[in-house]
């Protein structure tokens, strides 16, 4: 993964890279993702017969490989021609989940030429017959289920595209949604954001739990909740009628501070009961990291910077390359820990330093 990452890097334009890699404030809830995954140990056992280990899963009705998937990033075009097409044909590819961001710049039906298990992410815009219109799309292309993410009333405060000036270039506006709407994306700021502009034009910050029944009642698809963190926001989403959850915290992208994903997942799926699904993401860079996830209650284990460097370094085939590449791990995982199916992973096989 790092020798992608390196890769991707030396090709990429700078403002880009940093729009990619960065996260808010002084970066320290990006950095904990990923530390979390480095203070974790997990104990093996022996002599377990693992001639055949299962990774297999299904998860609101999508049938993957493996318990992985790719989290929504927007915009892929900043860093490969081909886009969200090639990430979906490399998800595909590995027999692992989609997650088309919105704010694609692929168009949703090109995303779903790639067959493969796919749903869609969406922020709630102040405009609802925008919100309504791209779930009808969505659903003819035969994405399965609604991401929505909840953990956005504003944008972080992302210093590196504040200090790049950051605009979304014409080749990778989003093909989804009108240019009126997404016009403030591309205008340059100086010293300021234009994301940060267009979040606080178009996304609705008054958004409430009411908006979230509404949205699943009248969409007809799963709709799973992303960007949740405290146990009790994950009991209010079960009640709320949400067919999963998404432990996350944007990749340390919107609350600088905010707890490690890893920190905060065994709390939530204790509060989840099994109930709904539960995802993560945050940090997640090795196949043993996805073992570790598992054994703490996610049933789905989701990437967001780590396809993306597959895809800059090469295309579909480096997306297959990092997500294959995951799996792989996670299969050796189970074999030397002796835990051939994934219900063998459960938390006593982890040692977490005491928080
Ligand atoms: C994101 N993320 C994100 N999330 C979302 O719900 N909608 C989106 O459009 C985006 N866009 C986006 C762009 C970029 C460049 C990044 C890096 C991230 C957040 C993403 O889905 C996920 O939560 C994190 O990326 C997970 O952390 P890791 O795997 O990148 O460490």
């Amino acid at each position: 993964m790092d020798d992608y990452r390196s890769r991707a890097q030396a090709g990429a334009e700078p403002g880009a890279w940093d729009y990619l890699e960065g996260g808010a404030g002084a970066e320290r809830t990006l950095a904990a993702n990923v530390a979390a995954f480095q203070e974790v140990t997990v104990v093996p056992r022996v002599l377990v017969d693992v001639t055949t280990v299962d990774t297999a899963v299904e998860v609101c009705g999508a049938r993957l490989a493996a318990p992985i998937g790719v989290a929504p990033v927007a915009y892929q075009r900043l860093w490969h021609p081909d886009g969200e097409a090639a990430t979906a044909a490399g998800a595909a590819a590995t027999g692992t989940l989609m997650i088309a961001s919105m704010f694609a710049s692929a168009r949703y039906e090109e995303i779903a030429e790639a067959g493969g298990a796919r749903w869609l992410q969406l922020y709630v815009l102040r405009d609802r017959a925008i919100l309504l219109d791209l779930v009808a799309r969505a659903r003819a292309a035969g994405f399965t289920a609604l991401v929505v993410t909840v953990d956005t009333p504003r944008l972080g405060d992302r210093r590196r595209d504040v200090r790049n000036s950051f605009a979304i270039p014409p080749h990778a506006q989003s093909q989804n949604i009108d240019p009126e709407t997404m016009a403030l994306t591309g205008v340059p700021i100086t010293g300021g954001s234009a994301l940060a502009t267009h979040v606080g034009a178009t996304y609705d910050p008054g958004l409430r739990w009411e908006d979230i029944s509404w949205l699943a009642d009248r969409t007809g698809l799963p709709v799973v909740l992303k960007g949740i963190l405290d146990p009790s926001d994950a009991t209010r989403a079960v009640d709320a009628g949400a067919a999963g959850i998404v432990v996350s915290n944007h990749g340390g992208r919107q609350l600088d501070g905010a707890l490690a994903t890893l920190d905060a997942l065994p709390a939530v799926a204790e509060a989840v009961e099994g109930r709904i699904p539960v995802l993560v993401d945050g940090g997640v860079r090795r196949g043993v990291d996805v073992l570790v996830c598992r054994a703490l209650g996610a049933d789905v284990v989701l990437v967001g910077r780590p396809p993306v460097w597959g895809l800059a370094a090469g295309g579909a085939e480096g997306v297959a390359g990092v997500l294959g590449g995951l799996r792989a791990e996670l299969e050796l995982a189970m074999a030397l820990t002796g835990r051939p199916c994934l219900a063998d992973l459960t938390p006593a096989m982890v040692r977490r330093p005491s928080r």
